[in-house]
């Protein structure tokens, strides 16, 4: 089940709560609650509109079993559970139609099974102790198969700070090293590289996507994507100048929501300006790779984009990364960067002319280009940092499935959402 998580209230989840129709079925049921260490109490007569009625006041249980027998339409009924039920809550149906038709709809709806009556302890048994042993798996398999997509969007702090260049290595490093279905949206729609950083034509997918974003689904995204390797498809523009961005910004979400079926990866080259102007587009993104450099100017607007993301996007990781380090000529030092953005820098990546040059001479990925170089190593890390966000998911208890945000190591995000708040008054000081 999927519906909106509704704060707060998984602490006090039960483990079990049942809702079946019959005296007979409850009988059954009874023994085994007890045998599986759950409370008796919690095999409730009443059938899915019980079930919907107490779980619109009350936290969802981590296993759910409801009866659909007494319900006209159950597919129906079953969405108006997935409004009041938590994401994560397993639910194993009870019914008395045998249609194999039914049991498959109800399966892609969410639902973990189907037992048909008369129930048998035997049968129970198992079906809950498998419900059990899904609750208790990783996330992934917890919430219905879904496979774990993470969108990453690149901003850079002042132009040429290298987000092309960071947004176009970390596609390729998603879809090579970790093999992983990857999709790069450039949303530089006039200016951007990355279709070029990968000697690509860009095509006209973007364009066309921006013009009619009724039409994009599955299909558009196969037909109009560049393929730039088994993993990797690009969708970016090259418009032409004298033609403004003509838009609301809808397209752009729909694209995202479709990279989030597709690909199990998605990278945003995403312009400081577009986050101005279509502040939807970070509604759904998990981690923010914001690229700096050690000037006064990249300081300010770090400290800005921070606070900014705290304040529309709270969801989001960020990965402070500072590209181009060359500390001979830094405006300022790094230790300074650091105290005045009040937090530290993630990931660090040098200056390299010869690496950026022969990336361009190869028509690669910087990182691609030049894989035994430090600059390499760094994206590199940038790539596992954001990788490790869904690894670190799984140990995680299942309990704490509040949103992509519990993929990341949530005592190191602790002190920066007090940094944040630091930076939101640096900034408004400075007002
Ligand atoms: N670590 C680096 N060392 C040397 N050159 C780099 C490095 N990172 C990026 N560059 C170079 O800096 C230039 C600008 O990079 P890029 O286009 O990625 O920046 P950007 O932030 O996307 O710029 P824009 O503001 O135009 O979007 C490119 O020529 C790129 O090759
Ligand atoms: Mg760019």
């Amino acid at each position: 089940m999927n519906a909106p998580f509704k704060p707060g209230s998984q602490g006090g989840r039960d483990q079990f709560a049942a809702y079946l129709c019959d005296e007979a079925s409850i009988d059954v049921l009874r023994p085994v609650a007890i045998e599986l260490g759950w409370q008796p109490e919690k095999c409730n007569k009443g059938g899915l509109r019980n079930a919907v009625q107490s779980l619109s006041i009350t936290a969802s249980p981590n296993i759910l079993m409801v009866d659909l027998s007494e319900s006209g339409d159950p597919l129906n009924d079953i969405n108006g559970l997935a409004e009041v039920c938590e994401p994560g809550t397993i639910v194993v149906a009870v019914g008395q139609v045998n249609d194999v038709r039914l049991y498959r709809d109800l399966i892609a709806s969410g639902i973990h099974d189907y037992l048909l009556k008369p129930l048998s302890s035997g049968q129970l048994r198992d079906a809950l102790q498998q419900a059990q042993a899904v609750f208790a798996a990783p996330k992934e398999q917890a919430s219905g198969g879904g496979k774990t997509h993470i969108t990453t969007a690149v901003i850079g702090t002042r132009g040429g700070v290298g987000g092309s260049t960071i947004a176009s290595s970390l596609a390729w490093l998603f879809s090579k090293d970790a093999r992983l279905p990857t999709a790069l949206l450039d949303l530089d729609i006039h200016f951007g590289t990355g279709a070029l950083s990968l000697d690509l034509e860009p095509g006209r997918g973007l364009t066309d996507a921006i013009e009619n974003p009724s039409r994009i689904d599955g299909l558009f995204i196969e037909r109009a994507m560049i393929r730039a390797n088994d993993n990797l498809a690009i969708l970016s523009a090259e418009a032409p100048i004298n033609s403004p961005l003509l838009t609301d910004g809808a397209a752009f979400v729909q694209l995202e929501e479709e990279f989030r079926q597709a690909f199990e990866m998605t990278v945003i080259d995403l312009p400081r300006n577009m986050l101005i102007n279509f502040p939807q587009l970070l509604g759904n993104v998990n981690v923010v790779v914001l690229v700096t450099e050690l000037t006064l100017a990249s300081a300010r607007d770090t400290i800005r984009l921070l606070s900014w993301l705290r304040a529309n996007a709270p969801q989001t990781h960020v990965l402070v990364t500072l590209n181009k380090l060359q500390a001979s000529l830094a405006e300022i030092s790094k230790a300074d960067f650091e105290a005045s953005i009040e937090t530290t820098i993630d990931v660090t990546i040098p200056f390299d002319l010869k690496a950026a040059s022969n990336a361009a001479k190869l028509g690669q990925t910087f990182a691609e280009a030049n894989r035994s170089t430090r600059a390499a190593a760094a994206l590199r890390e940038i790539a596992a940092k954001v990788q490790g966000s869904s690894e670190d998911e799984a140990a995680i208890s299942a309990s704490s499935k509040s949103s992509l945000l519990g993929k990341f190591d949530l005592k190191s995000l602790m002190p920066r959402k007090g940094k944040a708040k630091n930076a939101n008054a640096a900034v408004q000081a400075a007002e």
